[in-house]
């Protein structure tokens, strides 16, 4: 879909990647963009700079996906959307009733609202965590289902949920399958990318970050920015009726990762290792080519880089840092 004078949806626009690629859009010619998010886990933080742009705006009447009558509303005259409100992993774990309702209702009720107001074009979030544990390295959007979390068996109904509705009512959609993303805003919430911010926070206080398990855990780590461009790469391209990975295809194990963080902070701490504790996958990696191939979309911010921007956010936005770590029950 071409963006010109478009009018989109980011529904979740305020978190993690919905801020970012909100960020994306302002880049480009699209008309007008609209946040529909309960701020549940988003934060008004994350789309300050944003909302500097008179197109961009918060939808006001609310901004959750089970009230469906105001989705509705908000679904008027919308010509793409980005669908990317969830519970993240450990909260489905721990309450799959509510992961249920938010990511199997919630995207049905998404899906239902774009179908009758016939949306052009929706990018849907699904997870690498359909895959679950590698089978085979690096993994291709053919790999098994070896999903064994409820957050994964979600994500899968909702593709499965595109999938179906998506062919009988003619809706164009994509789905991507995010490996870990992390970059500046993210929180401490992260089943997997949290351990950045713990080490980084104790590297600030002076004390030794800690490795649970013997650290060689390895994921595929890909740039917060770079998976925005991907969203819009997907909204823009022909593609339709797929999902697709988007990651770096390269492994880092979480010992390498957590030397890179010492290197780039000047830190010479050793590490510190601990038992592991609840741990979901520890070996994924995924292969990026078909979403170069049909989204025209290629990573370019490699995790050194990444990195750096993530301790310069820290630095400059320290208010915000603190605001998540008071979300998360941390001391600030
Ligand atoms: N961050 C990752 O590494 C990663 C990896 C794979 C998949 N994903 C998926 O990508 C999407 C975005 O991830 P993120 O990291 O930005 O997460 P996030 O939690 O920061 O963003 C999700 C947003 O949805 C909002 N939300 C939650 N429940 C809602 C509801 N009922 N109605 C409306 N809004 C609601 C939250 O407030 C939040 O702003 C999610 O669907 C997530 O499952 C993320």
């Amino acid at each position: 879909m071409d963006l010109r004078g478009k009018r989109i949806l980011v529904v979740g626009g305020a978190g993690l990647i919905g801020s970012h690629i909100v960020d994306e859009l302002v880049k480009t010619d699209v008309g007008e963009i609209v946040v529909f998010d309960n701020f549940s886990r988003g934060t008004m933080d994350n789309l300050a700079g944003a909302l500097k742009d008179p197109r961009v705006t918060i939808f006001p009447q609310g901004g959750d996906v089970l009230h469906e009558d105001i989705l509705d509303r908000a679904m008027a005259g919308i010509d793409g959307v980005f669908h990317l409100a969830a519970l993240w992993l450990l909260h489905c774990h721990e309450y799959p009733a509510s992961a249920f309702e938010v990511n199997v209702r919630g995207t049905f009720a998404v899906i239902q609202a774009c179908i009758r107001h016939k949306v052009k074009r929706v990018v849907y979030s699904s997870s690498a965590s359909v895959y679950g544990n590698a089978v085979a390295i690096p993994m291709t959007e053919d790999h098994p289902y070896n999903n064994f979390t409820f957050y994964g068996a979600t994500k899968i109904a909702g593709e499965h949920m595109f999938k179906s509705l998506g062919s009988q009512h003619g809706l164009s959609w994509v789905g991507l399958r995010y490996m870990n993303v992390y970059g500046p805003r993210q929180d401490y919430k992260g089943a997997y990318i949290a351990v950045m911010m713990k080490i980084l926070d104790n590297l600030d206080l002076g004390k030794q970050p800690v490795v649970y398990g013997d650290g060689s855990q390895q994921y595929d780590f890909i740039y917060v920015g770079d998976v925005a461009r991907a969203n819009v790469c997907a909204m823009t391209s022909e593609a339709t009726g797929h999902c697709y990975n988007v990651g770096r295809g390269i492994g880092t194990s979480i010992r390498e990762l957590s030397e890179l963080l010492l290197h780039l902070t000047g830190s010479e701490l050793p590490l510190r290792y601990e038992p592991a504790g609840q741990t979901f996958v520890t070996n994924r990696i995924g292969c990026p080519e078909a979403a170069a191939r049909d989204l025209g979309f290629r990573w370019t911010v490699d995790l050194e880089e990444g990195m750096r921007r993530l301790i310069d956010w820290r630095k400059n936005d320290q208010e915000a840092v603190n605001r998540k770590r008071r979300a998360a029950s941390l001391p600030v």
